[in-house]
This record gives structure tokens, C-alpha cells and sequence, in this order.
């Protein structure tokens, strides 16, 4: 909660503190795959990090990915012992039906089935932060089927893939998603945000 003190002192309520979202945050190519054929990111990696980043871990109290996400990050680390470390703070969920290596001192737990339980936790261990969806895009897609996902914060990178894997593989059409914004990122990228319509 935010607020001012006023002229006798007392702390004036100031506006209520946003209420926390299951954020899907993520970059796609125009033509909508989040990796290429092979799971490379190549693609986007060749642009270098936008400077959006910051401002939106910060307010991120929780995370969750599926499994060849997850194994993407553990390459790029080198691998689960390699001592880099891991690069979330927060607690992170990974959805395997696999025993996956895990990263020594990494905050992350294998879960696997239905996200519903999962997401409760998620909410609560977040504390009113907000919950971040990295992919993939079927993932990100059980959460929607059961009405999860507040928002979509979609980085479109200009280039086109022809395949790979899919942004978001659900219809959601009636009614269509909300636009937020779309702002330019780094003369290159449309960050474009979404609502997630409510019943
Ligand atoms: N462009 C970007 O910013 C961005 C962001 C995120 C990811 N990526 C990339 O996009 C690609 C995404 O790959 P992907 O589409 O295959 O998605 P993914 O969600 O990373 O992995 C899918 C796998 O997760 C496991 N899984 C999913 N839901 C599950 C559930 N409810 N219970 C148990 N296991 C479950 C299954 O594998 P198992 O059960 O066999 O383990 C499934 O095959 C990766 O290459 C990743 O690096 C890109």
C-alpha cells in the first residue's frame, strides 16, 4: 500500500496496491513459435536482452516452465552441475513426467498433471507478487483452459521461423483478448500486452 502523510501526521491510504496476475511473458517471432524446429533461440538471442526485464522479474514472486524449457536453460547454464548459477530468485515449478537433473542450491520443484493445485500454490508462495508463465505455449495453455492466466505480455521479434514451437496452441477468439499496449522495443521489437478476458 502506497500513501502520503498528511499535514497532522497520519498516513493517508493511498491507492491499493495492484492485485497479483499469472503473467505469460514472453518473446515470439512474427510468425508465433517461442523456439525454433530444433529448440534453438538463436534467433532471438542474435538481438541481444530488451531493457524491460528488470521492471518485470521485480515483481515476479513466482515461476513456472515445462520441462524442454527447462532443459534449455540447464544447456545454456552448461548444464545442471556446472556451478553457474541458477537464474531465478524466486521459486520455481517445472512440469516433468521425468526425474530431471537438478540445479544444487535452485530453488525449483518437479511437479507433474493437473496446474490447478499447483497455481494455488504458486499464488500463495508468490505472497502478491505476481506468477510468471515462461512457456512453452501448451503449457501456458492448461493454465488458460482453466481460466489462470490474467495476461499475455508478448515481445514479437522481426523475423519469421516457419515452424518450431508454438506461442499459445488454444483457440481464444470469443471473446478476443483485451489490448493493453504495444510499445517498441530497442527499434527492433512490438511488445504487445494482452488482458485475458473473464468470464
Ligand atoms: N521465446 C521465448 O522467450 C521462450 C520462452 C520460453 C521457452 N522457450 C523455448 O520454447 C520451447 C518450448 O518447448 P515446448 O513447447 O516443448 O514446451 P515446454 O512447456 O517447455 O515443455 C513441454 C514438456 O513439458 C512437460 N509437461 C508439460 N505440461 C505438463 C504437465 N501438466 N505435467 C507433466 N509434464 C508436463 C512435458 O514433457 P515431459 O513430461 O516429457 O517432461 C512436455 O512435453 C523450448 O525450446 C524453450 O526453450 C522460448
Amino acid at each position: 500500500m502506497t500513501g502520503e502523510v498528511a499535514p497532522a501526521g497520519r498516513i493517508l491510504p493511498g491507492p491499493p496496491d495492484p492485485p497479483m496476475k499469472t503473467q505469460y511473458y514472453t518473446a515470439t517471432s512474427l510468425d508465433g513459435f517461442i523456439a525454433d524446429p530444433g529448440h534453438s533461440l538463436d534467433w532471438l538471442l542474435q538481438f541481444g536482452m530488451t531493457d524491460d526485464y528488470p521492471d518485470f522479474i521485480r515483481d515476479v514472486g513466482a515461476v513456472a516452465m515445462g520441462s524442454a524449457t527447462y532443459e534449455w536453460v540447464l544447456e545454456s547454464l552448461g548444464g545442471a552441475e556446472a556451478g553457474e548459477p541458477w537464474p531465478y530468485a524466486q521459486p520455481t515449478w517445472v512440469f516433468t513426467s521425468r526425474d530431471l537433473p537438478a540445479v544444487p542450491g535452485a530453488d525449483v520443484r518437479f511437479v507433474s498433471g493437473d496446474v490447478r493445485p499447483v497455481h494455488e500454490r504458486m499464488v500463495a508462495e508468490a505472497a502478491g507478487k505476481n506468477v510468471w508463465l515462461v512457456g512453452g505455449g501448451d503449457l501456458v495453455g492448461q493454465f488458460c483452459d482453466h481460466g489462470l492466466v490474467d495476461e499475455l505480455i508478448v515481445t514479437v521479434a522481426p523475423v519469421t521461423l516457419g515452424g518450431g514451437a508454438p506461442l499459445l496452441p488454444r483457440r481464444i477468439a470469443t471473446p478476443p483478448l483485451r489490448l493493453v499496449s504495444a510499445t517498441p522495443l530497442a527499434n527492433t521489437f512490438v511488445q504487445i500486452r494482452y488482458e485475458v478476458p473473464r468470464d
